[in-house]
């Protein structure tokens, strides 16, 4: 494989206000809520990790700084607890630290996750790269990680890759939805993608949920993407020009995944990984 087209850095749109998680998300990030003891961004690097990333390009917005702090070292904390009973609680972040290296660009107004993708390319550059949402929790116990998988996908097709889902239709509306030819198994070549639709509109059940693989070219579409559902700059609509070229795959990865943006969703999450450490 050509060297440029590998995968080295992951982007994390974390701007969004996190309102259905109000009062909480008032002072504190959605994306630092934990899920046990980890905050839900922590989780997204960790599977970024674990996919061969060291470089985490992480968009943030005004109120975010607990972010920066969380991956950075805390002397006085650090310095308490060496030492005791209680420094293998960090031991954990502190490895995260060290296997990659972050850096931060601020999204100054929300105009949608399209917009929050363009705001990365400062980070990104020219070359392909993954994007988590970190509010999607994804955990495979039984082997690679999400993102893993999909850099496998990624390596053999070398175009956009999108995880998907099947969703009960009702559920589509809060979803990006894709249609295509099934090309393998799991594997679906994309030829139309709809953000949000309504059940009756769906092209089919398979959903989108918050792990992409994007080539660079992705940031001239965005640049003259208009705004779409909600009025907001939308990845999927932007996608949806790669796709009528052929250029995007959807894949069905093996795995859960969690809806951490609701609150039933961390919820489950929260009881799954509690089960799983017990
Ligand atoms: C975003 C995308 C949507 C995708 C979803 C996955 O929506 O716009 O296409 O299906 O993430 O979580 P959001 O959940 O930010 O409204």
């Amino acid at each position: 494989m050509d060297k440029s087209s590998k995968i080295r850095k992951c982007l994390f749109p974390a701007a969004g206000y996190g309102t259905r998680f109000l009062p909480a998300t008032k002072a504190i990030p959605k994306e630092m809520l934990p899920v046990l003891t980890k905050p839900l961004l922590q989780y997204g690097v960790e599977e970024a990790i674990s996919a061969g990333m060291g470089t985490m390009a992480i968009v943030t917005g005004r109120g975010k700084r607990a972010i920066e702090d969380h991956f950075d070292i805390s002397y006085e904390l650090e310095n308490q607890i060496q030492g005791t009973s209680k420094e293998y609680l960090l031991r954990e972040t502190r490895d995260v630290i060290e296997k990659c290296t972050f850096s931060y660009t601020r999204q100054r107004e929300m105009k949608g996750l399209g917009h929050a993708i363009l705001t990365g390319e400062t980070l990104v550059g020219d070359e392909p790269f993954a994007v988590i949402l970190a509010d999607d929790l994804c955990d495979n116990a039984e082997g690679a990680s999400v993102l893993s998988q999909m850099i496998a996908v990624y390596e053999k097709y070398q175009c956009s890759v999108v995880a998907v889902e099947e969703v009960p239709k009702e559920e589509t509306k809060k979803y990006g939805v894709i249609a295509g030819e099934a090309i393998e198994t799991n594997i679906v070549r994309v030829n139309d993608m709809v953000e949000k639709p309504d059940p009756q509109d769906a092209p089919s059940n398979l959903a989108i949920i918050g792990r992409y693989i994007l080539t660079p070219d992705i940031f001239d579409i965005l640049k003259e993407t208009k705004p779409g559902k909600g009025g907001e700059i939308q990845i999927t609509d932007a996608l949806l020009a790669q796709a009528k070229e052929g250029k995007v795959i959807a894949f069905q990865f093996s795995g859960k995944r969690f809806d951490c943006g609701s609150v039933d969703g961390f919820v489950e999450a929260t009881n799954y990984f509690y089960n799983k450490q017990k």
